[in-house]
């Protein structure tokens, strides 16, 4: 089957016990033990829970992957795949993953004494060169936010098992229906499902999926261990979310790559990125099966670009994307609002730049709100 078949018919598409066409919501913290000497699936809900396991098992089965893990929110899958190592080790990092995960390796993990090294990694000279000799794993995230930027994902993976690496890619823009790194040879897929697997911009939730039984059982000990854990209806509601991804994908990525011709036409605009625009585009149409719902664009000024989203009115000015909702973000204020102002120049996140996660709403309106808010 294909994946946008698989979102609908898996092991969870009917509830074997009720016949119900939805998982049930297990709102319970513990198991009666039938007879305490045999081992049974249940026992405590940090450990494991129905509902949980079936998002666990249908993120695995969409993923291609052995083994999946529910969090309470992306950056615990991240932090908790990140736990897997130890101190002395080092994470080779793309500069321009998720702010969160460049935090949470260069502050917290620091201090337990996991090193990193943050690469331009466009460029699979500068990963190689990065590999020291405790390298353990390599972090990636394809396009990059906020500048859509591809990483040669075939590429990275292959330099990465020449040194017997991890390899760990946040595959949150593009879902599992877009791209499949571990089919590429990635041993670890991470999530947001917070965005496009939610969809509906009503939870906070993490994913990780292990290629191989092996490396899962690495991340089960962090994630029982750890305990960041979801609730059982924040799981059915990405499982529900999960089903309608194909629908909604489909029609923001249609509006999206309408606006981008639309924005590509603009004089206010000086830059429009989207993962089919430029010399990367047809790397990443090799590794992916679409564009995707989330554009930016640079305005000529930082004026126009803050003026923008003071009077746009279908875009909510806020964080977060992936949701039926269109969403208008200020990179420099917002996701990387912790990075300093020299850096941020450096990697091209421009106080004149705007990120936008196309919705659902009718692509024209959207256009004609824009026009205005441009003007
Ligand atoms: C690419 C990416 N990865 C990870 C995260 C972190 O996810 P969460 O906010 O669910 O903790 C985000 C959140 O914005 C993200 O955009």
């Amino acid at each position: 089957m294909k994946t946008a078949t698989k979102l609908i018919h898996n092991a969870h598409s009917v509830d074997p016990t009720t016949g119900a066409l939805n998982t049930p919501v297990a709102l319970t913290s513990t198991f009666a033990q039938k007879d305490i000497f045999v081992d049974q699936e249940f026992d405590y809900a940090r450990s494991g829970n129905p509902t949980r396991k079936a998002l666990e098992e249908t993120i695995a089965l969409l993923e291609g992957g052995a083994k999946g893990y529910a969090f309470s929110s992306g950056m615990a899958a991240t932090s908790s795949v990140l736990g897997i190592f130890s101190a002395g080790d080092h994470v080779v990092a793309a500069e321009d993953i998720y702010g969160g995960s460049y935090r949470i390796l260069n502050s917290f993990y620091k201090r337990f004494g996991l090193e990193h090294t943050a690469v331009d990694a466009s460029d699979l000279n500068a990963i190689r060169a990065a590999v020291k000799p405790n390298t353990k794993a390599i972090f990636l995230e394809t396009p990059s936010n906020p500048l859509l930027k591809i990483t040669d994902l075939r590429g990275a993976i292959g330099a990465a098992k020449e040194r017997d690496l991890i390899t760990i890619i946040d595959n949150t823009f593009m879902t599992p229906l877009l791209q499949r790194p571990i089919e590429l040879g990635a041993d670890i897929v991470v999530h947001s499902a917070t965005k496009f697997l939610g969809g509906h911009s009503d939870l906070v939730l993490g994913l990780a999926v292990a290629a191989n039984d092996a490396i899962g059982r690495r991340i089960y000990q962090v994630q029982n261990g750890f305990g960041a854990v979801p609730s059982p209806f924040d799981c059915f509601l990405a499982l529900r979310g999960i089903k309608t991804l194909k629908a909604r994908l489909a029609l923001e990525q249609a509006s999206a790559q309408k606006l981008v011709a639309w924005l590509q036409n603009r004089d206010e605009v000086d830059r429009v990125y989207y993962p089919s625009i430029g010399d990367r585009a047809a790397l990443h149409a090799s590794q992916a099966d679409g564009f995707g719902a989330v554009v930016s664009f640079k305005a000529k000024t930082p004026d126009l670009a803050i003026g923008f989203l003071k009077k746009v009115r279908l875009a909510a000015t806020a964080v977060s994307l992936g949701g039926v909702e269109t969403i208008a973000s200020y990179p420099a204020r917002m996701s990387h609002a912790a990075m300093p102002p020299e850096e941020r120049k450096r990697l091209g996140v421009s106080d004149a730049l705007v990120r936008v996660s196309v919705g659902l709403e009718d692509v024209d309106d959207l256009i004609d709100d824009f026009d205005k808010a441009l003007r």
